[in-house]
C-alpha cells in the first residue's frame, strides 16, 4: 500500500510534531484536535519551527510554504475517511484512546492502518477495540519529533507482517529509524527511561540533592544532553506519572512505583515546560 494521506490525532508537542514530519514527508496531512483552538495552536508551533529552519538556511520560504499547505486543519475524526495512515498522539489514558479507535475504526477505510504513539499502554488491548487489530500498531516517535531519528515500532498480539513492513516503509520514509519490539507495558524505551526519571524524583523526594544537581551528574558524568529533571519536564510529568502506572500495574512489581513527589507535581498541575511549571520554572 502506498501512503498518501495521514491523519494525525492530537496537536500536542508529539502530535503537532508528528504532523509536521508527516507534512515533510511530503504526505497530504490532517492535524486533528478537540477543538480548533489546540489545532491552530499546533500548527503554530510547526510554523515556528519551520521558520528556524528557513532563517537558518536549511530549507527555503517556499518548501516551508508548501509544508503547511499540505495540513489541513480538523476537529472531525470523520475526516479519516480517505486517509490511508491515522497516527494518534493524544493524552496517555486508555478509555480515551478507547473510544478514538472505536471512532476511527468506523470512519476509515478497511485498508487504513491505524498506529498509536503511545509510551505504554498496550497496543493488543488498543487493537482489541477495533475490528481490524491486524492493522493496529504502535509507533512510538521520540520527543522532540522532528529532531529524534528513533521510532519504536510495537507488534501487538494481532499485528500482521504487512502492518509492520508498511510502517517500517513509511518510519524511514519520514527520515526516522524504525525498532521493533514486541507488546510489554513501557515497551523498550521507557523500562528503561522512566526508572531512571522515577529514580531522580525519588532522590529530589528524599532531599539528597536540589535537581539541578541531579541534572549535572547526569549531564557532565554520562554525557546525556539534559538531564532527567529537565528531561521528565520536557516529557510532561502527567504522562510519566501515566507511564509508570501502567508499568507498575502491568508487571505488579514495585521497582515502577512513582515517587509521591511526582504524584504531588501532578496534583498541583506542575506539569513540566507544557504548563510553564515543573520540576523548574519555565515562567521566565
Ligand atoms: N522542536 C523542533 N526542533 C527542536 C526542538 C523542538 N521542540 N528543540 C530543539 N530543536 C532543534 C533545534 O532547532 C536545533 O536544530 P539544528 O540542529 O537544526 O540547529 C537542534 O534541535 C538542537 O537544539 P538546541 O541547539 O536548541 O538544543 P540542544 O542541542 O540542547 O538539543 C534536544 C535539544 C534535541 C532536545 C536535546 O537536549 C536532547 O536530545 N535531549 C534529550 C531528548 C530526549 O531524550 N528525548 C526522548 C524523550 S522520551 C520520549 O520521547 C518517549 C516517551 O515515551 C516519553
Ligand atoms: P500533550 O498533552 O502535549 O497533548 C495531548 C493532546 O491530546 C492535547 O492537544 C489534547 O487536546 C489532545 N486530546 C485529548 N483528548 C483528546 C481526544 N479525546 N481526542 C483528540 N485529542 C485529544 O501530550 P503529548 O506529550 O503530545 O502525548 C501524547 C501521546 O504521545 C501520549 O500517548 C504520550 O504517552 C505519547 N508520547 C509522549 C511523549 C512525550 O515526550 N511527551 C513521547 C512519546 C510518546
Amino acid at each position: 500500500m502506498e501512503i498518501k494521506k495521514v491523519m494525525v490525532i492530537g496537536a500536542g508537542q508529539m502530535g503537532g510534531g508528528v504532523a509536521q514530519v508527516s507534512a515533510q514527508t511530503g504526505w497530504e496531512t490532517v492535524q486533528y484536535d478537540i477543538n480548533m483552538e489546540l489545532v491552530n495552536k499546533g500548527i503554530g508551533v510547526m510554523d515556528k519551527n519551520l521558520s528556524r529552519n528557513v532563517s537558518k538556511g536549511k530549507m527555503t520560504e517556499d518548501e516551508k510554504k508548501a509544508i503547511l499547505g499540505r495540513i489541513k486543519p480538523s476537529v472531525s475524526l470523520e475526516d479519516a475517511a480517505d486517509c490511508d495512515l491515522v497516527i494518534e498522539a493524544i493524552v496517555e489514558n486508555f478509555e480515551i484512546k478507547k473510544k478514538v479507535f472505536s471512532e476511527l475504526d468506523r470512519i476509515a477505510p478497511p485498508h487504513a492502518i491505524l498506529a498509536s504513539n503511545t509510551s505504554s499502554l498496550p497496543i493488543t488491548q488498543i487493537a482489541a477495540t477495533t475490528r481490524r487489530p491486524d492493522k493496529v500498531i504502535g509507533m512510538h516517535f521520540m520527543n522532540p519529533v522532528p529532531v529524534m531519528k528513533l521510532v519504536e515500532v510495537i507488534r501487538g498480539l494481532a499485528t500482521s507482517d504487512e502492518t509492520y513492513q508498511i510502517v517500517e516503509e513509511a518510519s524511514i520514509k519520514m527520515g526516522k529509524v524504525p525498532v521493533w519490539c514486541k507488546d510489554v507495558p513501557g515497551f523498550i524505551s521507557n523500562r528503561v527511561l522512566q526508572v531512571m526519571i522515577n529514580e531522580a524524583l525519588w532522590e529530589l523526594y528524599e532531599g539528597v540533592a536540589p535537581a539541578e544537581n541531579i541534572d549535572n551528574i547526569m549531564k557532565l558524568g554520562m554525557n546525556h544532553p539534559m538531564g532527567p529533571c529537565a528531561l521528565a519536564d520536557l516529557i510532561g510529568l502527567d504522562t510519566i506519572l501515566s507511564i509508570l502506572n501502567v508499568m507498575y500495574e502491568g508487571y505488579g512489581d514495585p521497582k515502577y512505583r512513582p515517587s509521591p513527589l511526582l504524584k504531588q507535581y501532578v496534583q498541583a498541575g506542575w506539569l513540566g515546560r507544557k504548563t510553564g511549571k515543573g520540576i523548574f520554572d519555565y515562567s521566565k
